[in-house]
């Protein structure tokens, strides 16, 4: 396959090292660019995973790049078609993502002030946390057409909640389909009317009791895992979420997915970045794609919807 395009991901913690990696397995990109703030630390991440090319086979050109207080280094990303942006301090035990907001929100618009200097064209990818308020500061900051910047945690959370499913059950997860939508956090909606095993409703193979207890595990699937590790959040299921994101980006795939996106007026909701689906391509969001929802599923949806609001006007002023 003919390699074309440069992405970068900011932040090279776990999160953002392992979504490098999976970006140039891929093959399908020219660059992969991965910055830090912390001296030397993306260039040696890079080089380790350039020294993987002749094993893994691909060809993409990994580079590593510092970054300075006074956005030195960021030059290394101009000419990014998509940029990932995971910069911030993830979760410790006990936390909730919003107890990230303060200082995530420093570096979050930081980082976004960079991007929008150096690679104004891209599609931004956020992935930080608290994830729908740092999306929606993101796209405040840059100014950029709304399709533009997307967030990443809807394909997380379903993933989270199709693997769930398939354990319960004894089954493959190529077998299962599931959906979240709402918020990455308190107020996120799984939806167990879209949920599919073989092609049979969820619920004619579970009781509502059982369904309500994976969907409690799915909206603490991220907390059960900083439990866990205690250091650090979970990286693996993130990084494959936040990287097939941008490779539907790269590769214009029109695929559909759960994804924190600009909602205006599907669902009855309007003017907020939110969880539903949509259709993904080269100039980010194509279209939200709405589905038809349980009346319990949509109060969920609507009062995710407030919920994320009131939070995304306070984080412009942080
Ligand atoms: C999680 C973090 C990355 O859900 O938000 O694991």
């Amino acid at each position: 396959m003919a390699r074309s395009g440069k992405v970068t991901v900011v932040g090279a913690g776990f999160y953002g090292s392992t979504t490098a990696q999976r970006l140039a397995e891929y093959d399908i990109f020219d660059e992969v660019v991965l910055t830090d703030i912390v001296e030397g630390k993306p260039e040696g991440l890079a080089l380790d995973i350039s020294q993987s090319r002749p094993i893994e086979g691909f060809e993409t050109k990994v580079t590593g790049q510092t970054t300075g207080p006074n956005g030195e280094g960021y030059e290394a990303i101009a000419g990014s078609g998509i940029v990932v942006i995971t910069a911030g301090l993830p979760r410790k035990p006990g936390m909730s993502r919003m107890d990230l907001i303060g200082v995530n929100a420093k570096i979050v618009r930081s980082v976004t002030e960079q991007v929008v200097k150096h690679a104004p064209d891209a599609v931004l990818i956020v992935v930080s946390n608290p994830l729908d308020e740092m999306t929606a500061l993101a796209a405040k900051v840059s100014q950029f057409p709304n399709n533009r910047v997307i967030g990443q945690a809807g394909m997380l959370d379903t993933a989270r909640f199709s693997y769930f499913v398939a354990e319960r059950l004894g089954v493959g997860v190529g077998a299962v389909t599931t959906l979240t939508l709402g918020s990455h956090g308190d107020t996120m909606v799984p939806v167990p009317s879209a949920c599919r095993v073989d092609g049979k409703p969820l619920a004619d193979l579970l009781s509502a009791e059982e369904i309500d207890g994976l969907v409690e595990r799915v909206r603490n699937g991220g907390a059960e895992i900083v439990g866990l590790l205690k250091t650090g959040s979970a990286y693996y299921a993130p990084s494959a979420a936040a990287a097939r994101m941008a490779r539907a980006v790269a590769l214009d795939t029109g695929e559909i997915r759960p994804v924190c996106t600009w909602v205006d007026g599907q669902y009855g909701i309007s003017g907020v970045y939110l969880g539903v689906e949509a259709e993904i391509g080269g100039s980010g969001i194509r279209r939200v794609v709405e589905r038809d929802l349980t009346g319990t599923e949509l109060d969920g949806l609507r009062a995710a919807a407030e919920a994320v609001r009131a939070k995304q006007s306070d984080v412009a002023s942080l």
